[in-house]
């Protein structure tokens, strides 16, 4: 069992589908996080996110960069949209995810072009969205929150700005960009809290997966 959740940036889909994995005791994969690793990892190398060559080789970072919080920065989301558009980064980061989508038990992967390139075959897909508006006030929310960014507060029109270019990137790039599969079920939370879209997630998802087995 594959279930696929898509969507653009600060959607919320990375909570909606951890959240899906524990209440189905199946494993979860954050696949936006190895595309931060490999934007971390090239400004490490002192490479350039815009160099194919550069993000390639960055493709090599130890698996201990995973657990670094810097990875959650806007900084870091920023340098993982500009190596996402390098086809031979996204080669390189492929096996990964098949292997992990493909586990016996069933898994649950979280990203932008899951549901149409790294599991065209998975059971659920989902593609999680809501206004930019909207998507720019919950991060916003969250960095007052969790203080996750190390540089000053960033103001509101800022972030919003930043959501716009990152839907950009990721929209029009050549390889794997940003779009619901032609089967996936489109959820706008613009209007729903944490538990309002939590609900209707799993009852989507509840609904996929009986119908799967009817
Ligand atoms: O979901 P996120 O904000 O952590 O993702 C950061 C960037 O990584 C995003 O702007 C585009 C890229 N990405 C991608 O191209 N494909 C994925 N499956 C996941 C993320």
């Amino acid at each position: 069992m594959i279930i696929a959740v898509d969507g653009p940036t600060a959607s919320g889909k990375g909570t909606l589908a951890k959240r899906i994995a524990a209440h189905l005791g199946v494993p979860y994969l954050d696949t936006g996080l190895l595309y931060r690793a490999v934007g971390r990892q090239v400004a490490i190398n002192g490479g350039d996110p815009d160099s194919e060559a550069d993000a390639l080789a960055a493709c090599d970072f130890p698996d201990e960069l995973l657990e670094d919080d810097i990875l959650r920065t806007e900084e870091v989301g920023g340098l993982a949209s500009r190596v996402s558009v390098h086809p031979a980064v996204r080669q390189a980061l492929f096996e990964r995810q098949r292997a992990f989508a493909e586990q016996p038990g069933g898994a649950v992967l979280d990203g932008r072009d899951i549901g149409t390139v790294i599991a065209p075959d998975a059971d659920v897909k989902l593609f999680i969205t809501a206004s930019v508006q909207e998507r720019a006030r919950r991060r916003w929310l969250e960095m007052i929150d969790k203080h996750i960014d190390h540089e000053e507060e960033i103001p509101l029109a800022e972030i919003e700005k930043d959501v716009v270019a990152r839907d950009a990137r990721d929209i029009n790039r050549k390889d794997a960009p940003l779009k619901a599969a032609p089967d996936a079920l489109v959820i706008d939370t613009t209007s729903f809290d944490r538990e309002q879209a939590f609900e209707t997630v799993l009852e989507a998802v509840e609904e996929a997966l009986r119908e799967k087995r009817a």
